[in-house]
């Protein structure tokens, strides 16, 4: 069994609810997609928390922004990048900061794993966005509909499973191409020989599916199951709009789920 989990965003309330979810089944071994920071308001003890919990973690564009530059952001997630950055850089506490920037700046772009799933070995790859632009390619559900000669480009990258977060909406795609909301699968993809998919595990701190509960997913056996659990988001909102460089905005859109 493993837990998967994305866009943390420096949400700690939402964090320590999905950590101890995975715990409570038993489950000892986590991968993250990464974006463990922007956006909210605890960057340090987000990525202290990933650092100690998770077995690795790969490069999302917000953990790229505040480690190298923001590419592409809008005015409100370039100047929570910069915030964090101002976070990390100045408080001293030893060696802590060193060990977070050191988390941050050996971030990998990918990661594959042969995993036994049942009788069968099953090649999974894990990036924070797409199989082929991994750090910066956004795959939408709409995309099925307005433009599925994409999914053939994507799908040629995929060996069997792709896990992807981004774009903060779970769900599964197929090659046809198409996709499916966690709820209409009743919350259980089942990973299957012949069937290529790409998985959006959806986001812990800022989920944009119009639901504001964080989203996980673990794998048991063939199963992916796709968790969501409510968490204080209030107090998240409530932490954004007392520092004055973010956005108010990153506060309202987690009790929206936007
Ligand atoms: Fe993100």
């Amino acid at each position: 069994m493993f837990a998967v989990l994305s866009d943390i965003h420096s949400n700690i309330e939402a964090l320590s609810v999905v950590l101890a979810d995975i715990e409570k089944h038993g489950i000892k071994t986590i991968y993250c997609l990464g974006d463990v920071v922007g956006y909210g308001p605890n960057p340090k003890e987000c990525l202290d928390l990933i650092i100690e919990k998770a077995d690795w973690c790969v490069l999302g564009n917000h953990d790229y922004a505040v480690f190298y530059e923001p590419t592409n952001f809008n005015y409100g997630a370039e100047q929570a990048s910069f915030w964090t950055r101002d976070v990390l850089e100045t408080e001293q506490e030893g060696n802590h900061n060193d060990r977070r920037w050191s988390f941050l700046g050996n971030l990998p772009m990918r990661r594959s794993l042969a995993i036994e799933i049942g009788a069968n070995t099953s090649n999974i790859d894990f990036v924070h966005a797409s199989p082929r632009r991994p750090v910066n390619e956004y795959i939408f559900p709409d995309d099925v509909y307005t433009n599925p000669a994409k999914f053939r480009l994507l799908f040629e990258r995929v060996k069997h499973i792709c896990f992807v977060g981004h774009t903060h909406m779970p769900g599964v795609f197929l090659d046809e191409p198409d996709f499916y909301l966690p709820d209409e699968l009743g919350g259980v993809y089942p990973i299957i020989d012949d069937e290529k998919a790409i998985i959006n595990i959806g986001s812990v701190g800022q989920p944009r599916d119009r639901d504001n509960r964080a989203s996980y997913v673990y794998v048991d056996k063939n199963k992916v199951h796709f968790v969501r659990l409510e968490y204080d988001f209030e107090t998240t909102a409530k932490k954004i709009l007392a520092i004055e460089q973010l956005d108010n905005f990153h506060a309202e859109r987690l009790r929206d789920g936007r």
